[in-house]
């Protein structure tokens, strides 16, 4: 039987760069190679598309783009159908590269918020991951929130702060905020991710500061109650029934769970599955299929909640439609742990995009 071939697109002009080198990375490294032909599309931080022939290494450790021997420069056809890359060598010859499925494993902004995801639907490629509305709502927190509360969802209580705003009157914008919340809150852009521009403001004197850092990264700011409890995040997977496949519990090493604690030297630890009441992950998992549908997901998205109160009560605070993917990341580690291999996880989700894709073209 031929085999599929596997786009896989990384890298990506987003603060999430790095975190998606090494999260193709490992979806390489665990792809079967019997099924599948892949293609890596290396996105520069500039966002230049190139096909990268070179090792796997050195996509985790980012030095792919200084090796000019095995990179060419590519550009995806928007052409309906065409499902292609093409690449233009150093004489300027171009070849068409052929793509029946691609897996963009690439995170914040360009990569998960819709944007490549509505060039990949002008191409008509199959890609992994929800379409392009859903990954934008997703992507802006306040957006996500705004939806979710009509549905009753339960999140932190939130002021939504404008960059306008915050440069015309500091004052007012301070005082807004200490109406509706007390200390501490968090501060966050709505469009960001892996924790970048997120400060805990314990007090007042901190809160202008933390605006100006996450105004750095976006022009919505969201100032929440900081909430008390455990973080626990579910995988789901599927397109029109999603199934929660299990959930992680993160405890932060630092004062939350931030960039360093994440990726680097950080102390946190990720407890899969977590250790919740089984009532408790029976209330996750029908929240969390519930939310992937509101939002219209499709392919995969892992769910984060706050557990509080000795597991009373559940709150919603982000949803991520692609994921981390390292060796250390926790959707795939939550789906190894329901039984599925890594290598599952990967025919599981190319399965899904095809399906989606006939489905789409039908309509
Ligand atoms: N309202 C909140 N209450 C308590 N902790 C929070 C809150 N919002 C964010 N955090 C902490 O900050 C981390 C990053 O915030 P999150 O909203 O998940 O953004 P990101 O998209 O960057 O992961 C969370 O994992 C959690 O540790
Ligand atoms: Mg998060």
């Amino acid at each position: 039987m031929a085999k599929t071939v596997l786009g896989i697109i990384f890298g990506g002009k987003s603060t999430e760069y790095e975190v998606s080198c090494r999260s193709a990375y490992s979806v390489l490294e665990n792809a079967s190679k019997e099924k599948y032909d892949i293609v890596k599309i290396g996105v520069s931080r500039d966002g230049k598309w190139h096909v990268y022939r070179g090792p796997d290494e050195k996509i985790k450790d980012r030095s792919w783009i200084n090796d000019t021997e095995n990179l060419t420069k590519c550009f995806l056809s928007t052409d309906y159908g065409d499902h292609a890359v093409y690449e233009t060598d150093k004489d300027g010859r171009v070849t068409r590269v052929p793509l029946d499925v691609v897996f963009p494993v690439m995170h914040g902004a360009y990569c998960e918020d819709g944007r490549l995801q509505g060039a990949l639907d002008m191409s008509g490629i199959p890609y992994v991951g929800p379409g392009c509305a859903s990954s934008a709502v997703c992507m802006d927190k306040a957006f996500t929130k705004l939806l979710l509360s009509n549905y009753g969802v339960p999140t932190a209580e939130c002021v939504y702060v404008s960059r306008a705003e915050l440069e015309s009157d500091e004052d007012a914008v301070r005082s807004d905020v200490e109406e509706d919340l007390e200390y501490p809150v968090f501060v966050k852009p709505a469009n960001s991710g892996s924790s970048v521009g997120i400060t805990k403001v314990k007090e007042a004197k901190d809160l202008i500061p933390a605006l100006k850092e996450a105004a750095k990264f976006d022009s919505k700011i969201l100032v929440e109650r900081a909430i008390v409890g455990r973080e626990v995040e579910v995988a789901v997977i599927g397109n029109e029934r999603p199934e929660a496949l299990g959930c992680g519990e993160v405890i932060p090493g630092a004062e939350f769970y931030d960039y360093n604690d994440k990726y680097n030297d950080g102390k946190s630890v990720c407890v899969v599955p977590a250790k919740v009441r089984r009532s408790t992950w029976l209330n996750l998992k029908t929240l969390a299929e519930q939310i992937y549908s509101h939002l219209d997901c499709r392919g995969l998205s892992r769910v984060d909640f706050f557990v509080c109160d000795d597991e009373k009560t559940i709150v919603f605070n982000e949803i991520n439609t692609l994921p981390g993917f390292t060796s250390i990341s926790l959707y795939p580690q939550i789906a190894m742990s329901s039984g599925m291999k890594y290598s599952e996880v990967i025919d599981r989700l190319v399965a899904l995009a095809f399906e989606r894709r006939e489905k789409e073209s039908d309509e």
